[in-house]
C-alpha cells in the first residue's frame, strides 16, 4: 500500500507508532520502524537518562521521537538532547509548538503536531507541521473528550486541502486492526498513528498483567478522567484528560476528581503500593477503545502487517463491489471543498478519470 505519507518517509506500511511515554521505548520504536512503520519513541516529559538507555535498544533502525510541550516548556533544553539523537521525525503533543519548530527543522527532522481540536490547527500550521496528527476521544493515555475519528479526519483533511496540500494527516483513536487502517484512508488520511494496539505488543514497555486486562475487557471498559494525573502528582493543563482501563480507581474517582484531591495523599499510597505490585485492578493501564479488539499480544511487526494486509483485502474487496460509473458519478472527492491534491491512497478516486 502506497499513501504520501509512505513516500515521505520510505516506509512500507502507512503506519506510525504513537511516542507513547515509558511505553514506546527503544525495542519497539526499533520494531516498528525495521518492520517497515515508522517508529517514535516517548520521551514523554522528557527523562534523558531513560532516553539515552532507549536509545542504545533501537538497534540501529532510522526512528523518530516525541515530547509532551507543555513539560518541554518547564525544561526547553531538553529538546537539544532528545535532537542529538537525530530523529528522522519529532512529534510534539499537548501545547504550542510553535516556540521549538525552527530547532525542530533546523536538525533535519519533519515535524510532527498532534492536535485534539481545530483550534489547534492554527499553530500548528504556523509552526510548519510537517504531519499533523488529528487525534480523537477514543485514544489511550492523554487527549481530549468530543472529538470522534469519523468526523475529525476528514474535516481536517478538507481544512488541510484548502490551506496546506502538502502538509501530511495522520489519525489517531481507535485504530486497533486493517478495518480502523482502511476507514481513516477513506476518510481522507495518509495514515495512521497507532498506540494502544501497540501499547498491547511484546516489545512495549508494559506489564504482562496490564496487558492481560486489555484483553480481558472490552472497548465499553475504558474512562477519560484526571483521576490518575492525580495520583501521579502530574499537574496537566486544563482540558486534557487520560484514557485508561476502568478499575476500581476509576469506579470511585472519575467524575468526583475534586473529591479526589481532598483524600490525595492516602490514594496516593493505595496507588504506589498497587504499581509496584503490577496491581491493575488499582493502578493504572493506559489503553483506549481499542481495547475491544486487543486479544493478543503479538510482536509489533505482527501487528502491522496483520493491519496493511487485512486493510488492502477491505479496500479492494469493496472496490471491487462498487459499480464505476456510479463511482464517478458520486464521488464526493469531486465535490467544491474537497478539490486540491489528492489525499489518501495512492491511485484512489482525487481524480475524474475514475
Ligand atoms: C500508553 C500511552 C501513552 C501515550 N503517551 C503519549 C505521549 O507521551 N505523547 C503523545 O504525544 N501521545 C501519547 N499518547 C497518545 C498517542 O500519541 C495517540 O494519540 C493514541 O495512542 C492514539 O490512539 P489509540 O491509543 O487508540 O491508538 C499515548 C497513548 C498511550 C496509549
Amino acid at each position: 500500500m502506497k499513501t504520501r505519507f509512505t513516500e515521505r518517509f520510505q516506509l512500507k506500511y502507512p503506519i506510525a507508532c504513537a511516542p507513547m511515554a515509558l511505553v514506546a521505548g527503544g525495542a519497539l520504536a526499533g520494531a516498528v520502524s525495521r518492520a517497515g512503520g515508522l517508529g517514535l519513541l516517548g520521551g514523554g516529559y522528557g527523562d534523558m537518562a531513560w532516553m539515552a538507555q532507549q536509545q542504545s535498544l533501537v538497534g540501529g533502525a532510522t526512528i523518530g521521537g516525541g515530547l509532551i510541550t507543555w513539560s518541554l516548556d518547564q525544561t526547553p533544553e531538553l529538546l537539544d538532547a532528545a535532537l542529538a539523537y537525530k530523529p528522522i521525525a519529532f512529534m510534539l503533543s499537548f501545547g504550542d509548538p510553535r516556540p521549538y519548530a525552527a530547532k525542530i527543522k533546523a536538525s533535519g527532522a519533519a515535524l510532527i503536531c498532534q492536535i485534539q481540536r481545530l483550534s489547534q490547527l492554527d499553530e500548528a500550521l504556523e509552526a510548519g507541521a510537517d504531519v499533523i496528527v488529528a487525534q480523537s476521544s477514543e485514544a489511550g493515555g492523554h487527549g481530549m473528550t468530543n472529538r470522534a475519528t469519523i468526523t475529525l479526519v476528514p474535516e481536517v483533511a478538507d481544512i488541510l486541502a484548502r490551506r496546506a496540500p502538502d502538509t501530511l494527516l495522520l489519525a489517531a483513536g481507535g485504530i486497533g486492526d486493517g478495518r480502523g487502517l482502511a476507514a481513516v484512508l477513506a476518510l481522507g488520511a495518509d495514515g495512521a498513528l497507532v498506540g494502544s494496539r501497540l501499547w498491547a505488543s511484546q516489545e512495549a514497555l508494559v506489564n504482562e498483567n496490564s496487558q492481560a486486562r486489555a484483553i480481558e475487557l472490552t472497548g465499553d471498559d475504558t474512562d477519560r478522567s484526571n483521576v490518575f494525573d492525580i495520583l501521579r502528582d502530574i499537574t496537566w493543563p486544563p482540558g486534557y484528560t487520560f484514557r485508561a482501563l476502568t478499575n476500581t480507581m476509576t469506579e470511585r474517582w472519575s467524575g468526583n476528581e475534586d473529591e479526589l484531591l481532598l483524600v490525595a495523599d492516602e490514594e496516593r499510597e493505595k496507588y504506589n503500593a498497587a504499581m509496584a505490585a503490577n496491581d491493575y485492578t488499582i493502578g493504572h493501564s493506559p489503553c483506549g477503545q481499542v481495547a475491544g479488539l486487543i486479544r493478543d499480544i503479538p510482536r509489533a511487526a505482527d501487528i502491522l502487517e496483520a493491519m496493511d494486509t487485512q486493510a488492502t483485502e477491505i479496500l479492494l474487496r469493496l472496490g471491487k463491489r462498487l459499480q464505476l460509473p456510479r463511482v464517478r458519478e458520486l464521488s464526493p472527492l469531486d465535490l467544491p471543498g474537497v478539490a486540491g491534491p489528492q489525499r489518501g491512497l495512492r491511485g484512489e478516486g482525487g481524480s475524474s478519470d475514475g
